[in-house]
C-alpha cells in the first residue's frame, strides 16, 4: 500500500491515524479535510512533507474526491460531523457530511476499484440497559438514537449496499469511545481536563451513571490498519478494549490525577435522549485477525492524555471560551 487517502485526517482520530501510519508503515498519506471547527491543520504541522500532504476540501465535492481517490491505493474514511450535542442543535451538516459525503466517496471508489475502509461507531446499535450483561456484536440490530448516530448508521448501510450491488472492496469498523491526544475539547474527557486546567469545574450530565466503553485512540488505529490490510472484504468488525466506566468514575479519576477533590465538579442538565450504556464484544476482531489492545490501564492512558493537554495549551486555548459559551447556553 503506497498511498493512503485519509479523510478527516486533521480531526482527532484521523490525525492520530496519520501518525500511526507514519510510525508503523512505509505508506505516504494524503489527507482530505474541510477544516471545520473540529479540524486543525496544526495537528499535522510537524509531520514530514514528503510523506504527508494536506488537501483542504469537502468530501461532498465529487470532482475533487474522484481525482484524489484516483491517485490512492486505499481510502480510510474518518471525516464526519462527530458530536452528539451538536447534532441535537443542528442536524443539517450531519446529514450532508455523513450521508452525502460517504455516498460521494463510495461512488469514487466504485469507479476506480479502490480499497475502502469505513470508520464508524458503536452508537449505531443504540444503547444497553445499565444492568444488562449483553454487549454489542456484529449481529446486533441497528437502533440509533440521535441525528449523529442515525446518520452514521445510514452511512454504514450505504457501504453495505455498495459492496453487495457494485462489488466495492470495502470493510467497516464500529468502535467504542476513543480518548487520547488531539481530541476536540467539546468531547467529554478533554472538556473536563481543560476545564480543570483553565480554572473551571468539570461538568457531568444528569447523574453521571451513563456508561461508555473507553479505548485509547492508538489501539483503535492499530485495529483499523489490521482490518485495512487483512480484513475480509464486505465484513464488519467491532473494535473495543473492555473499558466500560460510568461518567462519574471518569470525572473522579481526572480530578484524582490532577490533584483535586473527588467532588469538585458540577451536575448539569442531561443530554436529551442520552444513551445509557455502550459495550463492545470484539471477539471477532481478536480471534480472526489477532488484534489486541496495547493500553491495558485506563488510568495510565488518561494520565498521559492529561500530560498532553497540559503541554499543548496553545493547541486548545483559543477554542475553550467559545466551546464553553455554547455549552452554557444549553445549561451544560
Ligand atoms: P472529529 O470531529 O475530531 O474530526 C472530524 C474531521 O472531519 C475534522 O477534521 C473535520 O474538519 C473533518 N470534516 C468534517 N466534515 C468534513 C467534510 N464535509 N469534508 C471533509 N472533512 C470534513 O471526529 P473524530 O472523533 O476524529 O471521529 C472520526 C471518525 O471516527 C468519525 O467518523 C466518527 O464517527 C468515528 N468514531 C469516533 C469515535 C470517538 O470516540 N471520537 C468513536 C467511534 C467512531
Ligand atoms: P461524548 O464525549 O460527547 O461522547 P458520546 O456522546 O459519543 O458518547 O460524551 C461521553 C459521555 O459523557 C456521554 O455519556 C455524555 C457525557 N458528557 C458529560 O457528562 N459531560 C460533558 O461535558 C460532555 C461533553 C459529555
Amino acid at each position: 500500500m503506497k498511498t493512503v487517502l485519509v479523510t478527516g485526517g486533521a480531526g482527532f482520530i484521523g490525525t492520530n491515524f496519520v501518525r500511526w501510519v507514519l510510525g508503523h508503515t512505509d505508506a505516504a498519506v494524503v489527507v482530505l479535510d474541510k477544516l471545520t471547527y473540529a479540524g486543525n491543520a496544526h495537528s499535522l504541522d510537524d509531520l514530514p512533507a514528503d510523506r504527508v500532504r494536506l488537501v483542504v476540501g469537502d468530501i461532498c465535492d465529487a470532482p475533487l474526491v474522484d481525482s484524489l481517490v484516483g491517485q490512492a491505493d486505499a481510502v480510510v474514511h474518518f471525516a464526519a460531523e462527530s458530536h452528539n450535542d451538536n447534532s441535537l442543535l443542528d442536524p443539517s451538516p450531519f446529514v450532508t457530511t455523513n450521508l452525502v459525503g460517504t455516498y460521494t466517496l463510495l461512488e469514487a471508489v466504485r469507479r476506480h476499484g479502490t480499497r475502502y475502509h469505513h470508520i464508524s461507531t458503536d452508537e449505531v446499535y443504540g444503547d444497553l440497559e445499565l444492568d444488562d450483561p449483553a454487549r454489542f456484536t456484529e449481529a446486533t440490530q441497528y437502533n440509533p438514537s440521535s441525528p449523529y448516530s442515525s446518520t452514521k448508521a445510514g452511512s454504514d448501510l450505504l457501504v453495505r449496499a455498495w459492496v453487495r450491488s457494485f462489488g466495492v472492496k470495502a470493510t467497516i469498523s464500529n468502535c467504542s469511545n476513543n480518548y487520547g491526544p488531539y481530541q476536540h475539547i467539546e468531547k467529554f474527557i478533554p472538556r473536563q481536563i481543560t476545564n480543570v486546567l483553565s480554572g473551571r469545574r468539570p461538568k457531568l450530565y444528569g447523574t453521571g451513571a451513563n456508561v461508555r466503553d473507553w479505548i485509547h485512540v492508538d489501539d483503535h488505529n492499530a485495529a483499523v490498519w489490521t482490518i485495512l490490510t487483512r480484513g475480509r472484504i464486505g465484513e464488519t468488525y467491532l473494535i473495543g478494549a473492555d473499558g466500560e466506566k460510568n461518567n462519574r468514575e471518569v470525572i473522579e479519576e481526572i480530578l484524582r490525577l490532577l490533584g483535586r477533590p473527588a467532588d469538585a465538579y458540577d451536575l448539569v442538565a442531561d443530554r436529551p435522549g442520552h444513551d445509557l450504556r455502550y459495550a463492545i464484544d470484539s471477539t471477532k476482531l481478536r480471534t480472526e485477525l489477532g488484534w489486541a489492545p496495547q493500553y491495558r490501564s485506563f488510568s495510565e492512558g488518561l494520565a498521559a492524555t492529561i500530560t498532553w493537554y497540559e503541554a499543548h495549551e496553545a493547541w486548545w486555548h483559543d477554542a475553550k471560551a467559545a466551546t464553553e459559551a455554547k455549552y452554557a447556553q444549553q445549561g451544560q
